[in-house]
């Protein structure tokens, strides 16, 4: 299963560069299905979730190819098969952003109910809203979406739930109306890089979409679609992830490769609470500090806190002097790391979607069970500044989303060994 031991107390120091987004990577390799030509994307993380998607894609007539440079390469063949079996779905959620381009390009496709995960409920339901309202006939049998359509045609279409906009399944729906009949307006369209990123792609393979990043995305369709290359963007919430090690430790580490028009909810976060950030370009400068403040934070669509730097941000106001309040508006069950922090000694109550925080003056290694990637994430930056040792169970979750992290965290000088056991 593998596991991480901390020895917890010592501060970060140099530098650290920050790989390709995941959360992008993973939709744009997607989007090759939507042309038979070669599509090449730099930059793309060595990652679980990349290897997941990429099995898939393989299955689906997808030819990918890692090349000398560590760019990958994708050409999909649309003869190929449109099933998008339980035993990859099921492992991967993300896997579900290839029904979009299954259905545009081939006319058809038959993906695995994602079901539940850590984090909580992972419904599909305005995924399906969208696909149906440009034309395609969705039912669900034995586990599986049954996608089909002779021809898309646009609509106009509120892609807005309980929760707010849906990022995969904005691009679910962008990507099937890029080769739609006519005009799609997405109104309540997700506002993530990630997405403007996958709207981005789309345009440089031929495609019309506009006012991505914006809440009204409109795509209009055309009839094909041609082989593009792009440069994957830096992972934001990997930078994130890193900028609380610096704090966390109470040490001074410069991030490389990172985008401060990503960052604006997380930097002002780590400021308001006393972290020093400084940007330069494309790197900024992380230093931490021997008190923190409290913070009330709430888990927004972007350009809100991101959920997936929620768990990661709890760890850190662990050690804030006073009371800090977390509200997770996205994902109101991502809480699988609260217990994991109170054995470490983390001071936590959880009422419904809110963790109200009671700062400690430090932390105590323990020995403790990774749950989801981010919460993952929380436990070993806990295991950095903790007193003592920390062992974090089920690394695997770390790998799907963190690329060498392990390695990284040594480099800026912590005492961190992966025994994979
Ligand atoms: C993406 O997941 C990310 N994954 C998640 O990151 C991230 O947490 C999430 O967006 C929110 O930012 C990738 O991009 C691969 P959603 P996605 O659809 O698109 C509800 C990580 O740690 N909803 O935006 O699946 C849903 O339950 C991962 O890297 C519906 O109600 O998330 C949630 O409450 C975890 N109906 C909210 O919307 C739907 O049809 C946002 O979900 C779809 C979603």
């Amino acid at each position: 299963m593998g596991k991480l031991i901390i020895n917890g107390g010592k501060p970060l120091r140099g530098t650290v560069r920050i790989s390709g987004s995941k959360n992008s990577s993973l939709p744009l390799m997607a989007a090759a299905i939507l042309t038979d030509e070669e599509c090449r994307l730099k930059g793309v993380p060595f990652l679980r979730d990349v290897s997941t998607l990429s099995l898939l894609l393989e299955i689906l007539g997808v030819r990918v190819t890692r090349n000398g440079d560590g760019s990958m390469s994708l050409l999909s063949d649309p003869r190929g098969s449109c099933v998008a079996p339980y035993r990859i779905v099921s492992e991967m959620r993300a896997s579900f952003c290839v029904m979009g381009p299954l259905l545009a390009r081939r006319g058809r496709a038959v993906v695995s109910l994602p079901g539940g995960c850590q984090i909580g409920d992972r419904p599909i339901d305005l995924h399906i809203k969208g696909l149906r309202a440009l034309g395609a006939q969705v039912v669900q049998e034995n586990g599986y979406i049954h996608c089909h359509a002779e021809r898309l045609k646009g609509a106009n279409i509120l892609l807005s739930g309980p929760f707010g906009p849906t990022v995969l399944g904005t691009q679910n729906v962008m990507m099937a109306a890029s080769l739609a009949e006519g005009e799609t307006v997405i109104d309540s369209a997700a506002r993530e890089p990630e997405v403007v990123e996958s709207a981005r792609f789309v345009n440089q393979m031929g495609g019309d979409v506009r006012d991505h990043g914006t809440p009204l995305m409109k795509v209009r369709g055309v009839a094909r679609l041609h082989g593009a290359s792009v440069q994957v963007i830096p992972d934001r919430i990997e930078a994130a992830t890193f900028m609380i090690a610096a704090a966390i430790t109470r040490g001074e580490i410069r991030i490389e490769n990172c985008r401060a028009d990503h960052l604006g909810a997380v930097v002002d976060v780590l400021r308001h609470i006393g972290v020093e950030i400084t940007f330069d370009g494309d790197s900024c400068t992380v230093r931490g500090n021997d008190r923190y403040k409290p913070v009330d934070v709430t888990t927004l669509p972007y350009p809100g806190f991101p959920t997936d730097v929620q768990a990661q941000l709890m760890a850190l106001v662990c050690l804030s002097e006073g009371k800090s309040v977390i509200t997770d508006k996205v994902y109101p069950d991502r809480f699988g790391h609260v217990g994991e922090l109170r054995r470490m000694g983390a001071v936590i109550r959880k009422e419904g979607s809110t963790a109200v925080v009671d700062g400690v003056k430090e932390l105590q290694g323990a020995e403790v069970m990774a749950s989801d990637l981010r919460a993952s994430a929380a436990l070993v930056l806990a295991g950095l500044a903790a007193r003592g040792t920390t062992i974090v169970n089920r690394v695997y979750h770390l790998d799907r989303g963190y690329e060498k992290i392990d390695e990284k965290l040594r480099a800026l000088g912590a005492d961190i060994q992966r025994d994979e056991e």
